[in-house]
């Protein structure tokens, strides 16, 4: 039997530990950090949270992706499905109703880091029309460390 999928926004007081508990699980790929506490999630939810989507199976969150858009450019952040539930489209469809809801904002270009040694993720986002900007070069700053 083909499960019903649900893509809806984030509730933090529903969601927030079971997002964190899926992130955690994921073998890779996945980089759970200080930008992930409850502050820093309610402090990004304070913008765009009609771009912090999760997928539900079941009741159970199996996977989420976040957008963000600055009014200039948009970004791509924590995209991730669980493993029991990869190769089914719902990666492809969270990454596209990001990309709609971008679009729909005015946004006219987005961006996202991938780690260089993560070729699935990278074979993923080609497949879903995304290019590899090798013009660029990624320059970071920490305002906190
Ligand atoms: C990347 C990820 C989100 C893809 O999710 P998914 O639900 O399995 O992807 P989908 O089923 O929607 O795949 C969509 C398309 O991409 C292709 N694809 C997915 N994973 C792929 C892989 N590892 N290699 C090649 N192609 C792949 C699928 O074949 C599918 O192609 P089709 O539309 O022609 O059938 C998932 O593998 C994941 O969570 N990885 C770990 C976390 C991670 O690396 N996230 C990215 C952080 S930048």
């Amino acid at each position: 039997m083909v499960q019903q999928v649900l893509i809806r926004e984030f509730i933090f007081t529903n969601d927030y530990d079971r997002t964190i508990n899926l992130w955690r699980g994921i073998e890779r790929g996945m980089n759970v950090g200080r930008s992930d506490t409850p502050e820093e999630t309610l402090k990004k939810l304070e913008r765009d949270p009609d771009l912090f989507l999760v997928a539900e199976i079941d009741r159970e969150i199996i996977g989420t992706i976040i957008g963000a858009f600055d009014g200039r450019r948009g970004m791509i952040y924590h995209l991730a499905v669980h493993k029991d539930f990869r190769g089914q489209g719902i990666g492809a469809t969270l990454l596209a109703e990001v990309e709609q809801r971008l679009k729909a904002k005015g946004c006219l270009k987005c961006l996202m880091h991938v780690l260089d040694d993560n070729a699935e993720a990278i074979e993923f986002y080609k497949n879903q029309g995304w290019r590899h900007a090798t013009e660029d070069i990624v320059f970071v700053k920490e305002f906190f460390t």
